[in-house]
């Protein structure tokens, strides 16, 4: 049975960046509060021009160069956000229209923050069985444009950048690489935990003056609780799919953790005891790009790293949903 290789990673953040000290001009905020709180120093927001599926775009144009194929070589497209252009249809639909891919499935997935790991784990089980040998999986995100950058909101909009990574993945016959394991966990008990509540379709009809001023349009998030379950369902499921394949700890090169907030990265590094070199972030410059910010910070780190063929990389996720999960894979 093949296994799924990432043959090409590609990034693509807009080129605004927008420091704290920007923040504090717009709500009652300031650089130490969000530095010591998130360990963030600036985020990137697009400008007027660009959508989420341009983002997807650039960073898949990117990886194609890096990879040597042409467009045209992706067999399907998975395509993983919280914030697409339009309600539908999905931007998968989008980016192989930009791609000039007709006739090439797109898939959406809707799983916030471990969207990306989902996402890997549709494009490994279709690798293994055959179905496709070329996928293109990306994790893209504008959140820009839907903050609440009043005071009543700060406590999110600090926190969202936008941002895209994209991964090429192939089949491979190579035993010592590829993806080893993923594992998907969701809990419906804490949906409204971290949530955009409107427009929607429980709504008659779904959308309403009301709803603008109500701020129910903006994200909403409990977020010491969703800190707390962050900090252990990570670790947790790291455990539990090194275990599935008789690995331990000590033998990862490197865990990206999703970009949500510096201090649940050291928190997750602590509670499994890994080593500073062991554990790669970068939320300080995006921010939280949730789909995309594992495949952004996996791109940076395997370069900043070193990352051999062969080394062992987890990828970890945690957010709204509350979904969460993990990968297993060999460079
Ligand atoms: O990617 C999806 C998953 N998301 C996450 O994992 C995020 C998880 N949660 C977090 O990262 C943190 O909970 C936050 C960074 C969102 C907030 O940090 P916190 O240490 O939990 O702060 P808090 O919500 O308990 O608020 C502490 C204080 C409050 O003031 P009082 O009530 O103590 O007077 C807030 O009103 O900080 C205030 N505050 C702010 N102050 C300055 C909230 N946001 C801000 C802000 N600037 N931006």
């Amino acid at each position: 049975m093949p296994r799924t290789a990432i043959a090409a990673l590609g990034t693509a953040v807009p080129d605004r960046v927008v420091t704290n000290e920007e923040l504090t001009r717009l709500m009652d905020t300031t650089d130490a509060w969000i530095r010591e709180r998130t360990g963030i120093e600036e985020r990137r927001w697009v400008g007027e021009e660009t959508s989420n599926s341009d983002l997807a775009l650039a960073a898949t144009r990117q990886a194609l160069d890096r990879a040597g194929w042409k467009a045209t070589d992706i067999e399907a497209i998975i395509y993983a956000s919280l914030s697409p252009d339009h309600m539908f249809p999905g931007d998968g639909c989008f980016l192989n229209g930009k791609l000039g891919l007709p006739g090439v499935p797109a898939l959406d997935v809707r799983n916030q923050c471990s969207g990306f790991i989902y996402g890997l784990s549709i494009a490994d089980a279709w690798i293994r069985s055959g179905t496709y040998r070329r996928i293109l999986l990306v994790g893209s995100e504008v959140h820009s444009t839907g903050l609440d950058v009043s005071n009543r909101g700060r406590d999110v909009s600090v926190i969202f950048g936008d941002g895209a990574g994209a991964a090429l993945l192939e089949a491979t016959d190579d035993p010592g690489r590829g993806v080893l394991a993923c594992e998907l966990h969701a809990d419906g008990r804490y949906t409204r935990e971290l949530w955009t509540d409107a427009p929607g379709s429980r709504y008659h009809p779904r959308i309403q003056p009301r709803m603008l001023e109500d701020a129910s349009i903006f994200p909403h998030m409990e977020g010491q609780k969703v800190f707390k379950h962050a900090i252990s369902r990570m670790p947790e499921v790291v455990r539990s799919v090194l275990g599935k394949t008789g690995l331990t700890t000590a033998d990862l090169k490197l865990l990206i953790p999703h970009q949500a907030n510096l201090r649940i990265s050291q928190m997750v590094q602590r509670s499994l005891e890994l080593r500073d070199d062991q554990v790669f972030n970068n939320i300080m410059k995006y921010g939280n790009t949730t789909a995309a910010s594992i495949p952004i910070c996996l791109d940076e780190a395997v370069t900043a790293r070193g990352v051999k063929r062969g080394d062992l990389i987890g990828l970890a996720a945690f957010g709204a949903g509350f979904t969460w999960g993990a990968a297993l894979l060999r460079w």
